[in-house]
């Protein structure tokens, strides 16, 4: 059992927790994340190690309530416990002093992103982000973050934070006052990274995506994570989750992830009509 010790509400439908992990915490590293299963019927879900602490033995996890899953753990209070926490699963980001790197973070994918930033830095790099989302309050860790970077550009769809429009803007006007970063980092929803490799690929950028396809064990056995690299199988928990963005098959890897929505809108919508729940809203 792992506990719980402490719980903040982020942003609408976005939540963190600080968890008892000992052994995780002093394990983990940038990039890496953990299979949680919330109770004893409940499945197991990837969430990133967003942030760790090896000398408190603990870890943090943040998440958005987008199914039945995220939403029984938005239910948890501090206190409480949860079944299982396994990792930390998957490759470390490969971190190094790489002159200037460019963050991307989109959304709850922020929180990913914000460990690497910070190990970058802490690894002399010249670090800038762009953090985007759609609106103000859904651009997480920003202060986290800023303490961290060289430049940090933020970018909402609606203009309410930073510069309107999408981070694949900023990244050209970057490049349009003569920046060419020497590695480039991008989590967010699977359509945003596509979007900014496809725009680092314009600029001759290289850039590394972490693959948030299905998972089940998280630990190589059961092939649910298949993604296709520079037309090799590869499995995400094992082998990723980060990839080189230029060798991915994202037509296959948004197909795979789209494959069972029908089946995830009616678990949601059982769960809300027999609860009656909706206070993650
Ligand atoms: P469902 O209604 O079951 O599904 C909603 C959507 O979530 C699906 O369409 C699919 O895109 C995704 N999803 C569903 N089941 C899984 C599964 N078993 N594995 C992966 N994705 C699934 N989310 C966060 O909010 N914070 C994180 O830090 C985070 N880190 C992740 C790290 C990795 C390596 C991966 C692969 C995913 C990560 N996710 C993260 C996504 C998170 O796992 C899903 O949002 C969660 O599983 C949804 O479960 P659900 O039952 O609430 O939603
Ligand atoms: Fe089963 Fe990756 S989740 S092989
Ligand atoms: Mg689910």
């Amino acid at each position: 059992m792992f506990k719980i010790l402490s719980k903040e509400k982020l942003a609408p439908k976005e939540y963190s927790f600080w968890i008892d992990a000992p052994r995780i915490a002093s394990h983990a590293k940038p990039g890496q994340f953990v299979s949680v299963r919330a109770s004893e019927t409940g499945e197991r879900i990837p969430l990133t190690i967003a942030d760790f602490d090896a000398e408190k033995g603990r870890i943090r996890l943040i998440f958005q309530v987008v199914g039945k899953s995220t939403a029984l753990m938005s239910q948890l209070e501090a206190g409480d416990e949860i079944k299982d926490v396994a990792g930390p699963l998957g490759k470390a980001s490969e971190t190094d002093k790489f002159g200037t790197v460019l963050l991307i973070g989109g959304g709850i994918g922020i929180a990913a992103i914000y460990p690497i930033l910070r190990k970058l830095k802490q690894l002399g790099s010249r670090v800038i982000a762009i953090l985007g989302a759609r609106t103000a309050e859904l651009v997480i860790l920003r202060e986290e973050c800023k303490k961290y970077c060289d430049e940090l550009i933020i970018t909402t769809d609606d203009g309410s934070l930073g510069e309107k429009g999408l981070v694949t803007d900023a990244m050209k006007r970057l490049a349009q006052r003569g920046e060419k970063p020497d590695r480039c980092w991008c989590v967010g929803p699977s359509v945003m990274m596509k979007f900014c490799q496809k725009t680092a690929k314009e600029l001759g950028w290289p850039i590394w995506v972490s693959l948030n396809p299905l998972m089940l064990d998280g630990t190589g056995m059961c092939g649910c994570c298949r993604v296709t690299i520079d037309g090799e199988i590869k499995f995400a928990c094992v082998d990723g989750p980060e990839f080189d963005g230029h060798k991915v098959d994202w037509t296959e890897f948004m197909n795979r992830l789209a494959q069972y929505r029908d089946e995830e809108k009616i678990s949601m919508e059982k769960y809300e009509a027999e609860t009656g729940e909706k206070s993650w809203l």
